[in-house]
């Protein structure tokens, strides 16, 4: 699969916004400043398509990108950033529940955790909520580029037993900088449009 074309299509805080629910979509999870945002330009190759930003909590939104005229890259707002006002968290989980819940063209949400760390007690709820919808199986670990080779083969089994993953599931290693990881991510993304 080669992304040719990319555009965002809409920016929605609820599905009045939403574009029409007539295509395939995949769509990235995670906590603020995981690397949502870059990961979209990676598969891209776009830089600017989606906005990266050093302050976390910068997409607040549901963005809807068109790719190849024929499927769409959602890229969710991200989660766990304390700053965010309280009135802000309880709006998050609606928009979240919107979209999941009616939503026909959705095929699979893929969670990003940083490959650095542990996953947060929210990256726990937040798979478990996938797994409630049953769009859980594909994990990518974000910033592969700041850890060892070594380090990253210990953590991605420490991710896989915390995040309670099994045999079938995936947790693909990713560097948005160094530019590495994508092919995988692509080949997983096509089967899951072609099955
Ligand atoms: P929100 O929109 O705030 O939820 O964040 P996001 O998940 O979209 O993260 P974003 O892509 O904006 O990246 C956050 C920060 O991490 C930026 O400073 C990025 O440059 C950096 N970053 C993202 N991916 C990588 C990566 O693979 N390697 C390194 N070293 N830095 C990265
Ligand atoms: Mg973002």
């Amino acid at each position: 699969l080669k992304i040719n074309k990319s555009d965002i299509v809409a920016v929605a805080v609820k599905p009045a916004q939403y574009p029409p629910d007539d295509m395939p979509e995949i769509a990235f999870a995670g906590r603020s400043n995981v690397g949502k945002s870059s990961l979209l330009n990676l598969l891209t190759g776009r830089r600017k398509l989606a906005r990266v930003s050093g302050s976390p909590g910068k997409t607040r939104t549901i963005n809807f990108y068109l790719v190849n005229d024929d499927f769409r890259i959602v890229d969710l707002p991200g989660y766990g950033y304390a700053k965010v006002s309280k009135s802000t968290t309880a709006g998050w989980g609606d928009m979240m529940e919107l979209y999941f819940d009616n939503r026909q063209g959705l095929r699979k949400v893929i969670q990003l955790v940083d490959a650095r760390h542990e996953p947060t007690k929210l990256d726990v709820q937040m798979y478990d909520y996938l797994r409630h919808y049953g769009l859980d199986g594909i994990v990518v670990a974000t910033k592969a580029d700041k850890i060892s080779k070594r380090e990253l083969q210990k953590n991605i089994s420490v991710i896989r037993k915390t995040l309670g993953l099994s045999g079938d599931d995936k947790v693909i290693p990713i560097s948005a900088l160094k530019r590495t990881g994508q092919e995988e991510l692509m080949e997983e993304i096509e089967k899951i449009l072609e099955g």
